[in-house]
């Protein structure tokens, strides 16, 4: 496929969605030039354009789809849900039935609530540890990302903008995994800390966490009495206890979202009871968090169904997949002279091109590069769909033969993104 000629209704459905929002989308991330594709429908492992056009999905929404599209039984969950009604001003079975896979899973944890997006339950757990600890600061890695809401922000910079500087003054940026940048500004702002809080593996770039930076970020909150908090809205798929049990450490928070609410909007916030409990409405000075759509039932039900389908060898079963996966389309990028290292933590990947040879920390992260882009439109030309960005990751719904399709798939765009270097257009 040729991107300008056979996405025609994408691009008359983009000059649309401008006369109604802002460059035509409503959502970040979701956006490139020259305007993204309008997807009609997914199914599997498969998505299709409102051109008819199909691409192997190795993005999955961006992790929230950890069984592809319309795994058929979430579709029956949810088909059984709805009749029965969509959302209720009062707790529910199913609330019950997430909330204690939840608990089972995340052993740092004893009690957990709901929210509807990621973003969400990071902005309920930095305030909840701002209440129990009596401070407003808090220290995050440079390149974390933690949602939308501004007092994370990514990293200080454009897209920080309109962010006040008194805001600005409560965070402070560390490198991801260095332990001295920590210890440096717990000793200065110790005192003034709220909460520490970490991607046990930075999603931009996919480097996982360092064990050790992990057991500082502990140790130092313990002395500091700051709390910690581990944002798992991504993670959790990868290690059933999510990725903290692999870095052997024990956090006072976790955050959730994506999987757990199987391919619907949610978050959570779970963890230790004495924190928690702050939540509780029918106690003195609690901290109030409310939501129309919180633990609505169609999320629950096809919360639970995609907890359930993501059993312990399955999370093993993805991860190798995309070990095998990760070195395909290292071969395949390398063959056309693109290098770059393609990083890979369980089931999720970051293509880099143009990086550093080694991808250490968020500095080392090349979002904006230009070949990055141009092999993202490449693939989709060749039927593979992965972020702009260069991350993607495996879902269930992914099998050898799609597999083996997608690297062939990045061979071919990654020879045409050469052919464009060497002989410019
Ligand atoms: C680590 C992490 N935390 C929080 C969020 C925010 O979640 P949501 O997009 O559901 O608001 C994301 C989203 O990608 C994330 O990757």
């Amino acid at each position: 496929m040729n991107y300008r000629i056979d996405t025609t209704r994408s691009r008359a459905l983009s000059e649309r969605l401008k006369r109604a929002m802002p460059a035509g989308d409503t959502r970040s991330v979701t956006y490139h030039p020259p305007y993204p594709l309008a997807i009609a429908r997914g199914e599997g492992a498969t998505i299709w354009d409102a051109d008819g056009n199909r691409f192997i999905d190795l993005l999955n929404n961006y992790t929230s789809l950890v069984h592809g599209h319309a795994h058929p039984e979430i579709v029956a969950a949810l088909t059984a849900q709805a009749p029965l009604g969509t959302a209720f001003p009062a707790p529910s079975e199913l609330q019950a039935e997430v909330a204690e896979r939840i608990l089972e899973r995340i052993q740092s944890a004893d009690l957990v609530r709901f929210t509807n997006s990621g973003s969400e339950a990071v902005l309920q757990a930095v305030r909840v540890a701002r209440a129990h600890t009596g401070r407003v600061e808090i220290v995050k890695a440079d390149g974390g990302y933690h949602g939308s809401w501004e007092q994370v922000p990514m990293t200080f910079g454009p897209a920080s903008t309109g962010t006040p500087d008194f805001v600005r003054d409560l965070v402070h940026m560390v490198p991801y995994n260095s332990v001295d940048a920590l210890e440096a500004v717990m000793a200065e702002r110790g005192e003034q800390i709220a909460a520490l809080i970490f991607e046990p593996v930075l999603g931009e770039g996919v480097i996982a966490g360092d064990p050790a930076f992990f057991a500082a970020a502990r140790r130092l909150a313990d002395r500091y009495g700051a709390l910690l908090i581990i944002d798992e809205v991504v993670t959790l798929r990868l290690a059933w206890h999510g990725y903290q049990s692999v870095l052997g450490v024990r956090p006072d928070l976790t955050t959730l979202g994506k999987i757990i609410g199987g391919g619907l909007p949610v978050g959570a916030v779970a963890g230790r009871a004495d924190v928690m409990e702050r939540f509780a409405p029918n106690r003195a000075g609690f901290v109030s968090h409310s939501g129309t759509f919180n633990g609505n039932p169609m999320t629950m039900a096809a919360g639970r169904v995609s907890l359930d389908l993501l059993t312990a060898p399955e999370v093993d079963r993805i991860n190798d997949v995309a070990a095998r996966l990760g070195a395909g389309l290292h071969e395949a990028l390398e063959e056309n002279g693109l290098t770059g290292p393609v990083t890979v933590a369980g089931s999720l990947l970051h293509l880099h091109l143009q990086a550093a040879p080694e991808i250490r920390t968020f500095a080392d992260v090349n979002l904006e590069s230009e070949h990055l882009a141009r092999l993202h439109l490449a693939g989709l030309d060749e039927g593979v769909y992965f972020a702009p960005r260069g991350t993607l990751n495996v879902s269930t719904v992914l099998d050898e033969e799609s597999a083996a399709a997608a690297v062939a798939a990045v061979r071919r765009a990654a020879a045409r993104v050469a052919e464009e270097v060497v002989q410019p257009a």
